[in-house]
């Protein structure tokens, strides 16, 4: 495996997402899969959704239902994640109710170095859907850190299986801070994380943010396989909280880089100019210095 729960699908089942026990929503209603099925838009993605109150990791779960020949656009979403994954062996905060914690099956057909372009691609979706809902400004931070002044509000994880030349199965998790106050961050990310709930200053409801990520996703995802990456490379430029030319330090696999940002490539990879005027390209790694807008 690569970073790049009731078993069954829930569609049109209005009591599917009934949580029992002591775990309350603290805003808005809870993000069953009949809430999200009477905002969704999207033609496949998110129709068949496998809802648990409590997963260790939707990632994990999507995966192992990708294995068993799940289709694509299937949805592993829930209300809480005793386990959720971050970037680079990270934890992904998942506190109940608050957050939207939602991972897609994804059978791309795609060269496997192009599959970060996927996870790009959902933050693109991500930063798009809450800027039209909320108009909060979210920004990109490469490779897929959706920011808000500078705070993370949301992330995107992606899995892939196996490694063959083309991507077989592939799993994009989405995680979005939505409802949370300050105090329910960890104190480690009070100065680093943001939520919808702390931007909008009132809280929200997830369906229609999650319903609005899949529609993007699905809608660049048909162009994406259809006509190339271009499209997407100029949106997630226009989205990106760092401007061409801006200074930044990046970890990469062989240590630290210091430069200009050029931009990205198709595959996703990092584009840096070293202080040597040598153009490097980073496929993995994290911005570790640099000024955001
Ligand atoms: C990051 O920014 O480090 C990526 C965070 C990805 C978190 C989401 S929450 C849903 C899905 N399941 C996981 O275990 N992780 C992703």
């Amino acid at each position: 495996m690569s970073e790049t729960g009731g078993d069954k699908p829930l569609r049109g089942d209005p009591d599917a997402g009934r949580v029992p026990g002591p775990l309350q929503p603290s805003a808005g209603e809870s993000l069953t899969p009949a809430a999200l099925q009477r905002h969704l838009r999207s033609a496949v993605f998110g129709h068949r959704i496998f809802y648990y109150a409590t997963i260790n990791s939707t990632n994990a779960r999507a995966l192992e239902l990708a294995a068993a020949d799940e289709p694509e656009g299937g949805l592993v979403l829930a209300e809480e994640q005793t386990e959720g994954r971050g970037r680079r062996d990270r934890v992904w905060c998942s506190t109940a109710y608050l957050g939207i914690y939602a991972s897609l099956i994804l059978r791309p057909a795609i060269p496997a170095p192009r599959a970060p372009a996927l996870t790009l691609m959902a933050s693109v979706a991500v930063a798009d859907a809450l800027n039209e809902l909320y108009g909060i400004g979210a920004r990109i931070k490469w490779p897929n850190d959706v920011l808000v002044a500078g705070r993370k509000i949301a992330g995107v994880l992606g899995e892939v299986r196996g490694a063959e030349p083309e991507v077989r199965e592939m799993v994009v998790g989405i995680g979005v801070n939505v409802n949370h106050a300050a105090a329910d961050f960890p104190a480690e990310f009070a100065a680093s994380a943001t939520s919808v709930r702390l931007e909008k200053g009132a809280p929200v409801d997830r369906a229609p943010i999650l319903a609005g990520i899949l529609e993007g996703f699905e809608r660049r995802y048909a162009r994406l396989l259809k006509d190339g990456s271009t499209v997407l490379l100029r949106e997630w430029a226009s989205l990106s909280a760092l401007p061409m030319g801006a200074p930044l330090s990046v970890e990469g696999p062989s240590g630290r880089l210091e430069g200009v940002f050029t931009g990205i490539d198709e595959e996703g990879a990092l584009l840096l100019r070293g202080r040597d005027g040598e153009q490097h390209r980073i496929a993995f790694g994290a911005i570790v210095g640099s000024l955001l807008r």
